[in-house]
């Protein structure tokens, strides 16, 4: 199973996600900054990895700091949570673990010294990366479940695989599921313009594990579901509001609405570290916007004339009527939504 993220003694390393899959090279984040920019530049992306890297990078931080005692780091670590919550908004995963570090050094006295700080922290951030490629297996285990005899065909879109999570996926950690049982049909993989997850990773990730596919212009997905040959749609989540409202990777409105009109069901897989329980609904959802370029060119290369306008959200917000479960590692969250939201909370 390929993890993207490694961590030791001081010592970040990332595959650079943009240079897959016709490159594997992996990145040092040497310090706090390099992490902050490795995620704003989307060496990783993916809401789960983006917290794992987020935890590795307080951790590291800690680690190579010359501090004597958590008194005199304490400054450095509020710095470093406040400059990761700068690097990409949507995703809440990042900020739920900025709240969880506060919550875990709330609890140091003032005179700890920083060896123990390092040792708790660095425990503290593999537990998290442990934790979510368990979650990831738990959410294939309950993806399987609610499949009944006969082999599925999934339609899948943006990446929300090993690459985007600890290791093993959310949407991708179903589809692995069902494969590795033999429940797996075959799966279609929108390319997810503009900036191609589904044609750079899921492939990628698909091709390594031998799971039959193709990949699909993310306009073909209509004339896809109208021909019968779909069974779930499985997407994952950056968000999700308490009233079931999900944000995702743009193009999962639209996939909804399709899912809807061709009677295809369409579900969320996605960790319970997702929710975003202060958000009431979609409207509470910040959405990152993303450069122009990522439009007018293509391969580096100027696509658009110039002065050409550009929206570019990055996310859309699926309403949660539109959506037939959400596949958590706690098992199937359905209608109603704000109830068995509130249950999952307590
Ligand atoms: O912009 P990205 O590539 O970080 O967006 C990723 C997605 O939208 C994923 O579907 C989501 O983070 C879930 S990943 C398990």
């Amino acid at each position: 199973l390929f993890s993207a993220i490694k961590y030791k003694s001081g010592c970040l390393e990332l595959i650079d996600q943009r240079l897959l899959p016709l490159e594997k090279k992996w990145v040092t984040c040497s310090d706090l900054e390099s992490v902050a920019i490795a995620i704003e530049d989307m060496v990783v992306r993916g809401a789960p990895a983006i917290a794992c890297v987020a935890a590795y990078g307080l951790a590291m931080d800690a680690f190579l700091s010359n501090t004597t005692n958590w008194e005199d780091y304490r400054s450095d670590f509020i710095k470093n949570c406040e400059r990761l919550k700068k690097t990409r908004p949507t995703a809440v995963n990042l900020f739920n673990l900025i709240s969880d570090a506060k919550n875990f050094l709330d609890s140091f006295e003032d005179k700890i010294p920083m060896s123990k700080v390092k040792t708790d922290l660095e425990k503290w951030a593999d537990g998290f990366f442990d934790n979510d490629l368990e979650t990831c297996r738990a959410i294939g285990e309950v993806g399987l479940s609610i499949a009944g005899e006969k082999k599925i065909s999934i339609l899948t879109h943006c990446n929300a695989g090993s690459l985007a999570t600890a290791g093993y996926g959310t949407a991708l950690g179903v589809i692995r599921s069902l494969h590795a049982v033999g429940q797996l049909n075959y799966v279609f993989v929108d390319e997810t313009r503009p900036y191609m997850q589904g044609t750079r990773l899921t492939a990628f990730e698909l091709i390594e594990e031998g799971i039959p596919f193709s990949l699909q212009v993310d306009s073909a997905a209509a004339s896809t579901l109208a021909s019968g040959h779909v069974d779930w749609v499985v997407v994952g989540a950056d968000r999700i509001a308490s009233n079931g409202d999900t944000a995702n990777k743009i193009g999962t409105y639209a996939l909804a609405i399709l899912a809807k009109y061709h009677g295809v069901a369409f579900y969320v897989a996605a960790p319970v570290s997702t929710f975003d329980f202060n958000a009431r609904t979609g409207e509470d959802i910040p959405i990152e916007q993303r450069p122009a370029e990522e439009l007018t060119s293509f391969g580096g290369h100027p696509i658009a004339a110039p002065g050409t306008e550009v929206i570019n959200p990055s996310f859309d917000v699926t309403p949660a009527e539109l959506i037939t479960g959400i596949i958590t590692e706690e098992g199937v969250i359905r209608a109603p939504y704000p109830d068995h939201i509130a249950t999952l909370m307590e």
